[in-house]
């Protein structure tokens, strides 16, 4: 395992352009939709519902609305789900169309204190490694003294491993980009003349593999909260292989996962 580094990622720069950070988490999006990363994840999620008694969520680092916005109607199909909460610390509005049950909260909202008015599961989906250490316990610290369950994603890991299939998967993106949303002059540009998003891809993806924390981590923080505990797994996905950890907090040990 690689030693934890916290470089830094352009999208979490305060002066970093926004339509810039939106491309990137647009892309996020639908490469995520385009390999079905995160399909496995329902059944996990409507077991983690029932076991809380909770029957919304609420996404935190949301960015463009990732796997959850793809995932919300099958898990109100499957009776766990009545609504669910976008958040970031930068809002991307644009991204979603409100519906029945989903909303993109307009305010900043950071991870590590959420608004007391927002219930629910806590999902942090690919965004936690945006957490330097002591950010990183503040969002468990937040959930924790609320009283609220809260899972973590991350389809990436600090290995060798992960950093290649990051990058293979910028190359992928790069190549199909035009066929995955909607292409404009400015996409066609940043994409292919200049390539300054694929380029920001592939630093991201790889800086995300080193900013990762290994299960021993997240322990280590959870112990620091009297009384928290957590669950955690490893899932194995179809495209290329890739290992996705989960990492559950709920403060008590009620839950069933296997
Ligand atoms: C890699 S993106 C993940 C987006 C989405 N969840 C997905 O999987 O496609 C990480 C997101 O975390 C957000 N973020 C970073 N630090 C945060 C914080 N302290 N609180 C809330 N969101 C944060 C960033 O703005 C960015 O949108």
């Amino acid at each position: 395992m690689l030693p934890r580094l916290h470089l830094f990622e352009f999208m979490d720069l305060e002066f970093f352009p926004a339509s810039m950070r939106r491309r990137m988490t647009d892309c996020l999006r639908d490469v995520e939709a385009f390999t079905g990363l995160f399909n496995w994840a329902v059944p996990l999620i409507v077991e983690l519902l029932g076991a809380s008694g909770r029957r919304s969520i609420v996404d935190l680092g949301t960015g463009s609305g990732g796997p959850i916005v793809r995932l919300f109607p099958k898990l109100v199909a499957a009776g766990a789900l009545d609504d669910l909460v976008l958040t970031d610390l930068y809002p991307n509005l644009e991204a979603i169309v409100a519906q029945p049950g989903l909303r993109y909260d307009p305010r900043s909202v950071d991870a590590s204190a959420v608004p007391n008015d927002l219930h629910g599961l806590r999902v942090l989906c690919n965004s936690f490694h945006h957490m330097p250490p002591d950010l990183a316990r503040a969002v468990l610290a937040d959930a924790h003294a609320k009283g609220e369950p809260l899972l973590v994603l991350e389809a990436l890991n600090r290995d060798p491993f992960a950093m290649v299939a990051s990058v293979a998967v910028a190359v992928m993106a790069w190549i199909l980009m035009p066929f995955l949303q909607r292409f404009d002059v400015g996409s066609a540009l940043l994409w292919w003349l200049v390539p300054v998003v694929p380029v920001l891809l592939v630093w991201e993806g790889v800086v995300s593999c080193l900013r990762c924390y290994t299960r021993g981590e997240f322990g280590r923080m959870v112990a620091t909260l009297p009384g928290a505990t957590y669950e955690s797994g490893i899932v194995q996905t179809v495209f290329i292989g890739a290992r996705i950890r989960w990492f559950y907090l709920n403060g008590s040990a009620n839950t069933r996962l296997t």
